[in-house]
Formats: C-alpha cells, sequence, structure tokens
C-alpha cells in the first residue's frame, strides 16, 4: 500500500507497480522535461524513444491508480506536449482542457523566443463524472469587472484556460525552498487542488520534487501521497510539509489578527480576481461579490468560518499600507479611451 501523507523515495514506476487498488483522486505530475536540467540524481537527457516509452509506462501506471472519478493533470514542455495528448488518449483519458501557463519570468535567448510557459493537460478517468469545484475558482467577468454590467452571472466567470497570474518561483522568492531547481508555485497547485478534489480526499504527485503539490494538498485539507528518485528531496520535502499546518485548523484571528496563511489566500484571491482596492471601495455591489468568492474559496480550502466584510476590508487595507498586497495593473483592461490613430 501507498503510505499517505507523506513522501517516499523510489521509482514511482516500480512503487506504483505493487500498489493494488485505485487510491488517488487527484494525481498532479511534473515530470523532468527531458531538457536537460540539473537534478541531483535523475539524468534529464534520454534518447527519444526511451523518453517516449517511460512517459507512456508512468502515465499509465499513474491511470491505473486513479480513483474512477479521478482527475489527471500533468505538466511538460513544448517538447513533448504532443506526445502526452497522444499517450493520453491512447490510454483512454478524457482531455478536459490543454492549459497554458504563461510565466512572466521567461529566460532571455539569443536565436529564437524565450519560453514563458508550460503546457498543463488535465484529464479525467471518466469523461462524466468527475469532481469540478467551479465556484472554488471563479472570478470577475470583464461585464463585471469593466463594464458593470448588471447582467453579469452573480456567481462569477471560471478562468480561461491560459492562466498568467502565477509567476514562476525565482530565487528572490520568499517561497523558494532553494534545494529544488524546479518548484512549481504553490498558488497554481491550490486552484487545481481546489476545484478537482474535496477536503478529505486523496491528492497524490509521482514527481513530488520540492512537495508542492503535497504542501497544497495538506493546507487545503486533502490528504496526500508523494513520490521522488532523490533521497534528498524527498527528506527536504517531508521537512517542508512538517511545517504546514492546514487552513482549517488554524484559529481564524486573534485580537484582529488574521494568521498569515489566510491572508496569503485573501492576498492570492484578490490577485486572481484583479481588482484594485480603489475600483473594490468605489463599488460596494462589486465588494459584495469579491467577499462571498473569497468565502467560497475558504469553503473549499477546507475552513468552516466566515469573516465580515469589515473585516475583510482591513485586512486588504492593512497589506496595501503594508505593500504586500500583489500590484494589480490599474485599469488595464478598461476599454482604451484613446482613439487609436491609423496609418496615414
Ligand atoms: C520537475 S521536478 C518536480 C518539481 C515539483 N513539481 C515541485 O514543485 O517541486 C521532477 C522530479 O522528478 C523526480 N524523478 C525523476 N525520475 C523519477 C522517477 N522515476 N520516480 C520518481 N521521481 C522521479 C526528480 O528527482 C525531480 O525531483
Amino acid at each position: 500500500m501507498i503510505p499517505l501523507d507523506t513522501i517516499i523515495q523510489g521509482d514511482c514506476i516500480k512503487l506504483l507497480g505493487s500498489q493494488l487498488f485505485p487510491f488517488a483522486d487527484l494525481v498532479f505530475a511534473d515530470p523532468p522535461f527531458n531538457i536537460g536540467y540539473q537534478y541531483d540524481v535523475y539524468e534529464d537527457k534520454k534518447a527519444y524513444d526511451e523518453y517516449y516509452r517511460w512517459t507512456r509506462d508512468w502515465m499509465s501506471a499513474c491511470k491505473r491508480i486513479l480513483n474512477p472519478r479521478g482527475s489527471f493533470w500533468i505538466a511538460i514542455g513544448a517538447e513533448y506536449a504532443a506526445e502526452v495528448r497522444f499517450i493520453g488518449r491512447e490510454l483512454g483519458l478524457t482531455l478536459r482542457n490543454w492549459v497554458i501557463w504563461y510565466y512572466t519570468f521567461g529566460q532571455s535567448t539569443k536565436r529564437k523566443f524565450a519560453r514563458s510557459h508550460t503546457h498543463l493537460f488535465y484529464f479525467t478517468q471518466d469523461p462524466v463524472e468527475f469532481t469540478f469545484n467551479d465556484e472554488a475558482v471563479r472570478t470577475f467577468s470583464d461585464r463585471e469587472r469593466v463594464y458593470h454590467d448588471k447582467r453579469a452571472n452573480p456567481a462569477g466567470r471560471i478562468p480561461d484556460d491560459v492562466w498568467t497570474e502565477f509567476p514562476r518561483v525565482c530565487g528572490t522568492f520568499g517561497e523558494r525552498e532553494g534545494w529544488h531547481p524546479c518548484q512549481m508555485p504553490e498558488p497554481l497547485l491550490a486552484r487545481i487542488v481546489r476545484v478537482c478534489s474535496n477536503p478529505g480526499d486523496v491528492v497524490f504527485d509521482p514527481f513530488s520534487g520540492s512537495g508542492t503539490t503535497a504542501a497544497a494538498a495538506k493546507r487545503l485539507g486533502r490528504r496526500y501521497a508523494g513520490m521522488d528518485i532523490s533521497a534528498d528531496y524527498v527528506q527536504n520535502a517531508n521537512a517542508r510539509l512538517a511545517e504546514i499546518q492546514p487552513l482549517g485548523e488554524i484559529p481564524p484571528s486573534e485580537n484582529g489578527l488574521w494568521p498569515e496563511e489566510i491572508l496569503d489566500l485573501l492576498n492570492t484571491s484578490y490577485a486572481e480576481f484583479a481588482l484594485p482596492t480603489d475600483r473594490l471601495h468605489a463599488n460596494p455591489h462589486l465588494f459584495e461579490r469579491f467577499v462571498k468568492r473569497f468565502h467560497s474559496r475558504l469553503h473549499h480550502s477546507g475552513v468552516a468560518g466566515s469573516y465580515s466584510p469589515e473585516d475583510i476590508w482591513r485586512q486588504l487595507e492593512t497589506l496595501r499600507k503594508k505593500a504586500r498586497l500583489t500590484k494589480i495593473r490599474a485599469h488595464a483592461d478598461e476599454p482604451a479611451k484613446i482613439p487609436i490613430r491609423t496609418l496615414p
């Protein structure tokens, strides 16, 4: 049996081979991309056929342990995206989305365009029966945000399949663990965990690395399991996880002060909603919806309680005054006021 709530060391194909029954409600896999990345143990440069066969083997091992209503996400670079889509079809998985994660920190290049995106495949085991908690990820539509149109869906809008809200975890970021070369941002994993699983479900990562998938899962009140070929990464990831307390187990506030973890959730929700505080302040109707959607996120993050609109506003203001609120490009999405000149 694959143990839960820990990361174990080993080759995921071998370890999964001894698992008799499906156990995962959500699998997130971010394998080495075969582009010569520097890992401590794994050699990231294989011949095409070998890498292709290996990809099919681990994808098929993950499909076998995925529950009948489970979801299977795969992160992959442009070099092998077509192959992953093809193997997914061969294995009988249903493609729900081919998401592009656009990150704003691409490395510069000399003789080609800079790499600035990763492909995120979202497959399900069953074409119809699967978990998709839309209210856990809904944001604001342009109808609400820009045009203040009363006909806008009061539930908000499910984000597009191009994700621009999650910067890569760079060396200078506080979130960066430092001992792993390609740590994913936790807020990106949190979106996937919230939408494709429920509190108490099992989230599994066969290439755990720095442990980001498990970190998001634990924080949001899910069970988790993970594997990595590197003993050092496993040890460090388990140490990272030991520091994480599920959001639902943290006391909501003391003397009007919110715990840092809930403040982080408020901040990432604010960034995803992309409504600057001045516009929220000017429109009580939008703020009311902000409060409602923030509570949906809390609920899908395993938090039972709620906060008053006044309290939420106070916390946003405090974060803003301390320059901790994520900067939103003010009014970037408003219709252009300057007429575009035509060429002579
Ligand atoms: C792209 S990294 C994963 C990064 C991770 N998503 C994170 O946020 O930290 C890929 C990981 O796969 C591990 N790995 C390579 N081959 C493996 C195998 N056969 N079984 C398990 N892990 C493996 C590597 O050691 C590396 O840590």
